[in-house]
Order: structure tokens, then C-alpha cells, then sequence
């Protein structure tokens, strides 16, 4: 059984939403997390390169004998994790936006969406929404500016509300009884967004489900870590290390690497 560790790569510190998840259902992997935010953000660059920083990610994990990689950034699944999984033998997690439970659920027929750019003009998005969109309006949202902002450390700042203030308000005059998160950075912004939504407003993001996922995967490949002592969960930013620490409530090693 599996000792190596699993991969994981965001645009920058939002992944950690994901890393905490992973962390709470498969408690004794090992783990190493690149934190791309010299790149940051990616929402707004092209496809190609979101796919060559995406190659670099997964390349400097695979040096680090990582046994399956999680992209935990949306913008990078929509946008590279089909040519990262034909080009590399290790199995990949992606994560995309939960459009489908909100579609499914929704009483006022209505949905938001917030995202990056990147990931709502990309293909996998479009693809997901059309299938289970019919009769359903969608409220696509550009989230503009809320990644920089979260990387700089001000979830909760008053740029935030007003940003998201600017964001959600279609929405709200929409009746939409779903906001679905469709970038991995926006778990942060829980206790702002449960101040300027209404109550009925459910707010959902796929952070579970790609724990799930991984979990399966790795059963389905045979490789559990089946040591169950402390693990091993490294961390690395290639800018100032001190957001990242503090997003982990300064509970693991983190590192400046330059890549
Ligand atoms: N966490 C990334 C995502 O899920 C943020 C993308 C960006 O850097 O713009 O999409």
C-alpha cells in the first residue's frame, strides 16, 4: 500500500479548501500542496497558458513521486485536466463547479454561479451546464478581482463586501435559492457571503465530493496509505509564505520554493 504522497496544485492558497477536506476523510496521507500564486490569478489568462502552468505544476509534483495529483483549482481542471490525463500515468481530480445538485434541487428555478472567467468560458463548463440546465436560468458571475483580494489575506475586508455586494445583488433580485462556488478560493468567503445573502439562499461548493472522489480512486488503484500514523502534509507558495500559514491556522510546515 501506498506511502507516496498525494499531489495537490492551486493558482494559489484556494486549494487549501480542498487539502482540508481530503485531509478529513483520508487522515494518514501524506500530502504536498504548490501553491502557485506568483501565477495568481488564473482565471484571466488564456487556455494555453493555464495548461503550461498546469504542466509545470504536475511535472514538479510528479518529481516529488506524488501516487495521483488533485487539481484543486477549477480554472485548471476546466481547462487542462483533459490533456494532463492523457499525457500522464497518474490518476487526476479535478474539481468543477456543482452545478448539477444546485439544478437538480432548485425551487425558484434559479441558480447562481460565481466563478473565474476561465472556468465559465471554458468548454467541461459549458458542457455540464447544458446538461443539466434545461429549464433552469442560470446567473453566471465573473468573480473579478475576489481571488487577488483572498490571496492578500482580505476575505473579510470591506473591498470584499462591496466586490461581492456588486456581485450578488442581480442574483438576489433573481430569486435564485442557489449560489453554487465555482472557484476553490471561495469557501473563504463563507461568513461574508452568509451576511449579504438571504436566508433561504443555499450556498454550495464541491470541496466534499472531491474528497470523495479521491478516496475512491485510490481504493479503486490499490493505493490507500495503509499506515495509520501522523502523516506528512507539506506545503508549498512560490510568493510570501505568510497568507498561506495563516488560511492553515499555522498548523503545518510551509515553505517558500521557487518555481
Ligand atoms: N482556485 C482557482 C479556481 O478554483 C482560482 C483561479 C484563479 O487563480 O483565478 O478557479
Amino acid at each position: 500500500m501506498s506511502t507516496q504522497p498525494i499531489g495537490i496544485f492551486d493558482s494559489g492558497i484556494g486549494g487549501t479548501s480542498i487539502f482540508k477536506e481530503i485531509h478529513a476523510l483520508l487522515p494518514f496521507e501524506n500530502s504536498i500542496y504548490l501553491a502557485d500564486s506568483k501565477h495568481s490569478p488564473y482565471g484571466n489568462k488564456s487556455k494555453q497558458k493555464i495548461i503550461d502552468l498546469s504542466i509545470k505544476n504536475t511535472e514538479y509534483l510528479l518529481s516529488k513521486n506524488c501516487k495521483l495529483i488533485v487539481v484543486a483549482c477549477n480554472t485548471a481542471t476546466t481547462n487542462a485536466i483533459s490533456l494532463l490525463r492523457s499525457t500522464y500515468d497518474v490518476p487526476f481530480i479535478g474539481i468543477e463547479p456543482a452545478i448539477k445538485p444546485a439544478a437538480l434541487n432548485t425551487e425558484t428555478k434559479t441558480i447562481g454561479i460565481l466563478a473565474t472567467k476561465g472556468t465559465l468560458a471554458s468548454d467541461l463548463f459549458h458542457q455540464t451546464t447544458d446538461l443539466y440546465s434545461n429549464g433552469i436560468k442560470v446567473i453566471e458571475q465573473i468573480g473579478e478581482g475576489i481571488v487577488p483580494l483572498i490571496e492578500e489575506g482580505k476575505s473579510n475586508s470591506y473591498e470584499m463586501k462591496d466586490l461581492l455586494t456588486e456581485y450578488l445583488e442581480p442574483m438576489i433580485e433573481a430569486n435564485i435559492d442557489y449560489l453554487v462556488l465555482g472557484c476553490t478560493h471561495y469557501p473563504y468567503l463563507m461568513p461574508v457571503l452568509l451576511e449579504l445573502l438571504p436566508k433561504h439562499v443555499k450556498i454550495i461548493d464541491s470541496g466534499r465530493a472531491v474528497a470523495k472522489q479521491t478516496k475512491t480512486v485510490l481504493e479503486q488503484n490499490q493505493l490507500l496509505n495503509s499506515i495509520t500514523k501522523l502523516p506528512e502534509n507539506l506545503f508549498y507558495s512560490n510568493t510570501n509564505t505568510t497568507v498561506l500559514n495563516d488560511i492553515l491556522d499555522n498548523k503545518y510546515k510551509v515553505d517558500y520554493l521557487a518555481f
